[in-house]
Formats: C-alpha cells, structure tokens, sequence
C-alpha cells in the first residue's frame, strides 16, 4: 500500500508560526512522525510540502497509477482552492483530510471547506495524532475494498 501526504503551504514553518495553534514542534518532527506510523503499518509513504497552489495539483495528478490514496493537509488552499478540489475529483483516490487545528472553533473563513467535499473524511482539531488518524481511515478504506 502506497500513500502519499500532502501538506499545503506554510506548514513548514511548524514550529515557528502561531505555536500557540500549532505547537512548538516542527515540520521536520511531523514528517517524522507520519514515517514512523507509516513503518509500523507497513504502508509505503512520500511526503510532499508546497506553498503553490499549482504545484499541489501536480502532486495529486501525478499520484495517479502511482499511489493508492491520500492524505492531505490543503492549509489555507483548504478554505478557497475549487482548484485542489478538482484534482481530487479528477484522479478519484480515496483520500482523507487533515488538519492540526480544529477549524470548526476557529474563523468563520475556515469553517469552508471545498478540498473536504473530495475526501472520504476530515480529521481536525488533534495535532499530529491526526494525521495517525487519517493514516489509519485510508488504510482500512484501501483494505475493505
Ligand atoms: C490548517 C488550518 C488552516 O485553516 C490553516 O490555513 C493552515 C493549517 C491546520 O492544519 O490546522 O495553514 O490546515
């Protein structure tokens, strides 16, 4: 089982922006932790971080033929990006978003979510545990099949 995370932009500033809504742990720790629960599960996994809108288009087109799902963390692109949502729809992979802060407590803004309309679920709200959750729905998806 090959899967492929996405992370949008300005996650790569983990642990230096808005610590007090991220935590103090940084980018490199997050990717880290996914590997680690990647190992343990035996999926096969690649990270992919971009703060273009296009460049995460090209991501979930090229998984194509190549991944058997996904797991994605649009950021900000998450609130506008038809863009992104339309990628998701157009390569149909089972994928699963995810975000660190809960954005249903948060601004108004970010309680949209267009890319979430092309996932089998949305995580949000438990820090990097969330994204061992989203790890854990795509995997027993891709298993019941
Ligand atoms: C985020 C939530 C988004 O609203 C925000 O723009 C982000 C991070 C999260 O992981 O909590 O950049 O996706």
């Amino acid at each position: 089982m090959k899967v492929l995370v996405i992370n949008g932009p300005n996650l790569n500033m983990l642990g230096i922006r808005e610590p007090e809504v991220y935590g103090s742990a940084s980018y490199g720790d997050l990717c880290r932790s996914v590997r680690e629960v990647c190992g343990r599960e035996g999926m096969e996994v690649e990270i992919f971080q971009s703060n273009h809108e296009g460049a995460l288009v090209d991501a979930i087109q090229g998984a194509l033929g190549v991944f058997d799902g996904i797991v994605i963390n649009p950021a900000a692109y998450t609130h506008t990006s038809v863009a992104i949502l339309d990628a998701l729809k157009a390569v149909n992979l089972p994928a699963v978003e995810v975000h660190l802060s809960d954005i249903s407590a948060r601004e108004d803004f970010r309680r949209v979510s267009y890319t979430g309309m092309a996932c089998i679920k949305t995580v949000c709200g438990k820090g990097f545990a969330g994204y061992e959750e989203a790890l854990m729905i795509l995997k027993n998806h891709l298993t019941k099949r």
